[in-house]
């Protein structure tokens, strides 16, 4: 028997996996999870609107749905990042996290969580979206906007989307599993995780046009980053992207 039930959907090509999953949620199951992937995306997307630049059958695109239970979304990031570290550590690929949601191997981003919250005749689901460069060239990752790397170009061996899929799909179910009945120990190790930053002068875009900069004190316990501004407040800032 499967020690994580769950529905699975292989698609082909497809605007964005978290789209084509918000489309037909009222199809999946209410019990157990679904977990969609495809094998190109024409309009994958990231965080803020940005594009995930999504070619076929060089990455991983993976979307897991299921009903909303845990109050706290950001248990599934921090659940997600954690098991795409375990990953990549399977591979002997260290890495860190970029608070909230980017997975970095050498300084680069290698890995990225969108997750959305999406209400659908009075069921709220929870829309987990990862995506993982796993064979994208050096050339291809040059289109992306910001210092990039695969799992080929940093370990130099060609990879079976397949076999990270069940890989993803293995560690994510069960360490989301354990993060809702550990969420205090899992937040402990995502915090573990990000916490390389704490002490750096960093700024975040919290909103298109707002940003606050700073040095990193910490994180609250609900996962927020502290950050003090050279006036010497100290402001809590629960979602952006550290620029
Ligand atoms: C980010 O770092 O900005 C988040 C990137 C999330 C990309 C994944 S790929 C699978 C899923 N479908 C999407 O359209 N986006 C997510």
């Amino acid at each position: 028997m499967n020690a994580f039930p769950h529905n699975s959907i292989v698609l082909d090509v497809v605007d964005s996996t978290n789209a084509w999953a918000k489309k037909n949620v009222s199809a999946f199951p209410f019990d157990m999870p679904t977990l969609i992937t495809a094998r190109e995306q024409t309009k994958g997307q990231g965080r803020f609107g940005a594009s995930w630049i999504s070619p076929k059958d060089q990455n991983l695109y993976f979307t897991l749905v299921e009903r909303k239970i845990s109050e706290n979304l950001l248990l599934y990031v921090e659940a997600a990042a954690l098991a795409i570290q375990t990953l990549l550590w399977d591979w002997q690929l260290p890495s860190l996290i970029k608070w909230p949601n980017d997975i970095l191997v050498d300084n680069k981003k290698i890995a990225g969580i969108l997750v959305e919250e999406f209400t659908s005749q009075e069921v709220t689901w929870v829309i987990l979206g990862i995506g993982i460069n796993v064979n994208m060239s050096p050339d291809e990752l040059r289109e992306i906007d910001r210092p990039a790397t695969s799992m080929k170009a940093s370990l130099g061996t060609q990879f079976k989307i397949e076999t990270i899929k069940n890989s993803l799909q293995e560690s994510l179910l069960s360490t989301l599993a354990w993060a809702k009945n550990n969420p205090a120990l899992c937040h402990d190790r995502f915090e573990q995780s990000c916490s390389w930053i704490i002490g750096k002068e960093i700024t975040v875009r919290t909103a298109p046009l707002a940003k606050v900069s700073g040095i990193v004190q910490g994180m609250t316990p609900e996962g927020f980053l502290q950050i003090k501004k050279s006036t010497g407040e100290t402001v809590t800032v629960s979602s952006g992207f550290i620029v």
